[in-house]
């Protein structure tokens, strides 16, 4: 194998990427009609496995498909690709469609999921991004009303990002109704008098992994947060604005529709939220073992 591929997994082997081979009929392909996670690797240690295997079942239980394999069998092939990859940083990738079928759009009988997985080297925001601060555009949430869902029907969000990019900004911060929801691939966090604030979880937005671990480390440290709606006109009068994923971990965003986001460097909460984030992931690196219980 070319040492530059990343390995993969296909329905039950683990190949070269290059060689992996889907049908073109694969409803993945044909509808979009798939779910999926990315999961950040610290040191070959999974981070919070569990709680993504909880956002697959939900995925799955909220588009039909039953999930192929046992949490167990998950967790032996999560573990093996990680193993096999080539970077003790990485970001897994796993989707899981409705399989092979004669194109139509009723769900067909008798057919195996598709499953695939890849690994690749994590790259997380640079230091310059992290020190400065990236800018991001604000527009009208179009998607549908199961943004809880992790689908690989993705266009509305692709669409929304495009629109970042064009603008010379790196996500799109997005309202529905005068509320925001959340970013194109990532959840938003304000700071309102002191206080950190964050939509709660619901159909219109996705339950972020990254969402939960920052309200955590927000506890433990003491910080004030409140998990409640954020007016459109709170969010430009934010003190402070961050996104959170979990390949660009906490970032804020110090440029909104082109005008700075309070003094338009990244505010005193977010470098302790960075810095406890950083923490965090060393901790997990130090783990003994790959925490993988599923
Ligand atoms: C629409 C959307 N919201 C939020 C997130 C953040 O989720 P997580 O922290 O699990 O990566 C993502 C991740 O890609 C996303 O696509």
């Amino acid at each position: 194998m070319d040492a530059n591929d990343s390995i993969a997994y296909l329905n039950g082997e683990f190949l070269p990427l290059s060689k992996a081979r889907i049908s073109p009929l694969d409803r993945g392909f044909i509808y979009g009609d798939g779910v999926y996670e990315v999961i950040p690797v610290y040191g070959r240690r999974v981070f919070r496995w569990e709680d993504h295997l909880r956002r697959l079942d939900h995925s799955l239980d909220g588009i039909r498909l039953p999930n192929p394999y046992t949490h167990a069998q998950w967790t032996q092939i999560i573990r093996e690709l990680v193993q096999r990859g080539a970077h003790e940083d990485q970001s897994l990738y796993l989707q899981v469609t409705r399989g092979v079928a004669k194109r139509d759009h009723a769900f067909p009988k008798g057919v195996p999921a598709t499953v695939f997985l890849m690994t690749n080297a994590l790259s997380v925001p640079t230091q310059e991004a992290v020190d400065a601060g990236v800018a991001a555009i604000s527009l009208p949430d179009n998607r549908w009303l199961r943004c809880n869902l992790k689908t690989t029907s993705l266009l509305p969000n692709v669409l929304l990002r495009q629109l970042a990019i064009d603008a010379g900004a790196v996500e799109a911060v997005l309202l529905r109704d005068g509320l925001l929801t959340e970013g194109a691939a990532s959840n938003i966090f304000l700071v309102k008098d002191g206080v950190l604030l964050v939509p709660p979880k619901s159909h219109l937005t996705l339950p972020g992994i990254t969402y939960d671990v920052v309200l955590e480390l927000a506890q433990k440290d003491g910080m004030r947060y409140e998990i409640r709606e954020v007016s459109e006109a709170e969010l430009r009068s934010a003190q402070e604005l961050w996104l959170s994923s979990s390949t660009r971990e906490v970032l804020a965003i110090t440029r909104l529709d082109d005008k700075a986001v309070g003094n338009g460097r990244p505010g005193p909460l977010f470098r302790r939220m960075y810095t406890l984030f950083q923490e965090l992931k060393a901790q997990v690196r130090r783990a003994p073992e790959p925490q993988m219980h599923a």
